[in-house]
């Protein structure tokens, strides 16, 4: 169960936020409701939301998912490998030390990188994504200092997806949703497969918060094959997010 999360307002500057989608440049006023809709997500399923102000410097500052991953017994800041992003880790280590004592908070170290984005949590074993801003270094950081935590972490090399939740989102009771590159891997053969259409693709990323699982809007399949396993759905339009390469997990940290 989770009890918190961060979120960070978007900044009007993520009209210039990174982005291979083609989507257009987002409506930050839209961007803003659909943020405030987010929160009101999240709170719906009992965690108490902090919300950051804006940081106007980092247009992509609003994913505060990458630059932190909080586990059940320490806080990894991250070392993003987008050098635009890297500067998004000063004001994060401050809020991150009003939850984890200083001594439960490992740093990723240059030459490693690595995004949260690229960090599935299933229990106490992590899987991380090898991509073009998590690298190997990055990667065996944080396994080393899982293992110091007693738990465990591997590695899995991506080959089209930005970051590894880009193509699948662990919803808990063994249910993985999964699409793309992944379907084969076997890496992730023993969960239960929730096959996300080619057409539905963004929706492979979703968050799942104590029982209730977070889809983006306008994904029906996607949506109808995680309600017919019995979870209660709440749909979040992330339209402006998507049009700079992120999505539900991006926009907030939970633990
Ligand atoms: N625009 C999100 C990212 O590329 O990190």
């Amino acid at each position: 169960m989770f009890t918190h999360a961060i979120v960070k307002k978007p900044c009007h500057t993520m009209i210039y936020g990174i982005t291979t989608a083609n989507l257009g440049q987002p409506d930050y006023d839209l961007a803003m409701k659909q943020h405030a809709a987010y929160i009101d997500a999240l709170q719906q399923c009992g965690v108490q939301v902090t919300i950051l102000e804006a940081e106007e410097a980092f247009p992509d500052s609003c994913f505060v998912e990458d630059t932190a991953v909080l586990t059940r017994k320490f806080a990894l800041i991250t070392n993003p490998g987008a050098p635009s992003r890297k500067g998004e880790i000063a004001s994060m280590i401050p809020v991150i030390k009003q939850f984890y004592p200083e001594n439960n908070i490992e740093y990723i170290k240059t030459p490693g990188t690595l995004e949260g984005g690229d960090v599935m949590m299933v229990g106490d074993h992590f899987y991380i994504g090898i991509s073009a801003r998590t690298n190997r270094e990055g990667a065996q950081q944080f396994i080393n200092a899982l293992k110091k935590y007693g738990m465990s972490g591997e590695m899995v090399p991506l080959s089209t997806v930005l970051h590894l939740k880009t193509g699948l989102s662990y919803i808990e009771n063994n249910n993985l949703l999964i699409g793309g590159e992944f379907l084969e891997n076997p890496a992730f053969s023993h969960f239960h497969h929730i096959e996300v259409a080619a057409e539905e693709e963004y929706s492979a990323n979703c968050i799942w918060v104590n029982g209730k699982v977070l889809v983006p809007a306008g994904f029906l399949q996607t949506q109808k094959a995680i309600e017919s396993l019995g979870y209660e759905v709440l749909t979040v339009d992330t339209s402006e997010y998507r049009k700079i390469d992120g999505g539900l997990s991006c926009l907030s940290l939970r633990f």
